[in-house]
C-alpha cells in the first residue's frame, strides 16, 4: 500500500471498522425484505450505527475537531477550523433493496478547504483515497481520470436526489444530455460515482439537490486523479453548491456548456 500519512490512517481505521458493522448489516437486510416492515427501520439504526462507530473512532483520534455528519448533524469541537465531514452511508436505497453498491464517505475539512478524503466500498473492499496535493489512490494504485474525450461515447453517470422536487429540470437535462451521449448511468451512491470518474471508470457525472458529506471526499479524489469538478450554475465551491458536474477535462466541460445551454433556455 502507498505511505499514508496518520491522519489517513485514522480514517481509513474508521471506515473499515464502520464497514464491518454495515456489512454484517447489509446481510440481514436481505432476510428482513420479505418481512411486512420491511428493511426500513433496521436500515436507518444500521447507518446510525455506523456514524456513531466513525465519530467514535475520530473523535478519539482527534478530540478536539469538529463535525458535519449526515445523520447527527454539526457536532462543534475545541477547534471548528478542522472538520470531519461524513456520509456514513451513502447509496442508503441501494443498500435497503439489497443491492450491493454503497459506501463510507468520509473527509477532512480544514479552514474550509478539503485535505483529505476517502470513500470505501466495504462489499468490494474498496477504498479510494486522497489527500490535497498528494494524488489519489485505490490501496496502492494510483488513480487517474480517463482520457476518453468524445462526449458522444462518453460514460456519465447522472444523480436525481430524492428530496428534490425538480422533477421536469431532470427530465430536460436527462433528454438533452441522452440526445448527445447516450451511455447514462445512474447507480444511486453520489459518493462512489464521483469516485468511479476518478478511476476512469466513468468519464462524466452530474447531479443537482447534493450535499456536503455527499460530495466533499469524492470531489477531492477526483482533483486529485486529475479530474475537473465545479457547480453547474456558479462559480461556488462544488462541495457546497448542491450541484455538481464532474468529468475528465473535456468531458467535464462538454457536459457543463450542454447543461448551461438549457438553464439559459429557460432563462429566456
Ligand atoms: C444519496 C445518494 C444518491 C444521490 C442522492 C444522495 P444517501 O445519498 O448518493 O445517489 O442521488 O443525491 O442523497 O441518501 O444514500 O446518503
Ligand atoms: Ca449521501
Ligand atoms: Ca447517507
Amino acid at each position: 500500500m502507498a505511505a499514508m500519512s496518520p491522519i489517513m490512517n485514522i480514517m481509513v481505521k474508521a471506515a473499515e471498522k464502520a464497514g464491518r458493522n454495515l456489512s454484517r448489516d447489509f446481510g440481514e437486510v436481505e432476510n428482513l425484505q420479505v418481512s411486512r416492515k420491511g428493511p426500513a427501520n433496521f436500515v436507518t439504526a444500521a447507518d446510525k450505527r455506523a456514524e456513531e462507530i466513525i465519530f467514535e473512532e475520530l473523535k478519539k483520534a482527534r478530540p478536539t475537531y469538529s463535525f458535519l455528519m449526515e445523520e447527527s448533524g454539526e457536532v462543534k469541537g475545541e477547534d471548528t477550523d478542522y472538520v470531519w465531514i461524513i456520509d456514513p452511508l451513502d447509496g442508503t436505497h441501494n443498500f435497503m433493496h439489497g443491492i450491493p453498491h454503497w459506501c463510507i464517505s468520509i473527509a477532512l475539512e480544514v479552514k474550509g478547504r478539503i485535505e483529505a478524503g476517502l470513500v470505501y466500498d466495504p462489499i468490494k473492499d474498496e477504498m479510494f483515497r486522497a489527500e490535497r496535493s498528494g494524488g489519489a489512490f485505490m490501496r496502492s494504485q494510483r488513480l487517474r481520470v480517463s482520457s476518453r474525450n468524445n462526449f458522444e461515447s462518453a460514460f456519465i453517470a447522472f444523480g436525481s436526489a430524492m428530496d428534490n422536487k425538480n422533477y421536469a429540470e431532470y427530465a430536460n437535462e436527462f433528454t438533452k444530455i441522452a440526445h448527445i451521449a447516450p451511455n447514462l448511468r445512474r447507480f444511486g451512491a453520489a459518493a462512489l460515482d464521483l469516485a468511479y470518474v476518478a478511476a476512469g471508470r466513468l468519464d462524466g457525472y452530474w447531479e443537482r439537490g447534493l450535499h456536503p458529506w455527499d460530495a466533499a471526499a469524492g470531489v477531492l479524489i477526483l482533483k486529485e486523479a486529475g479530474g475537473f469538478v465545479s457547480s453547474i450554475d456558479n462559480e461556488e465551491n462544488p462541495v457546497y453548491s448542491r450541484n455538481i458536474v464532474a468529468g475528465n477535462q473535456p468531458i467535464q466541460q462538454d457536459l457543463k456548456k450542454a447543461l448551461k445551454s438549457l438553464s439559459k433556455e429557460k432563462a429566456a
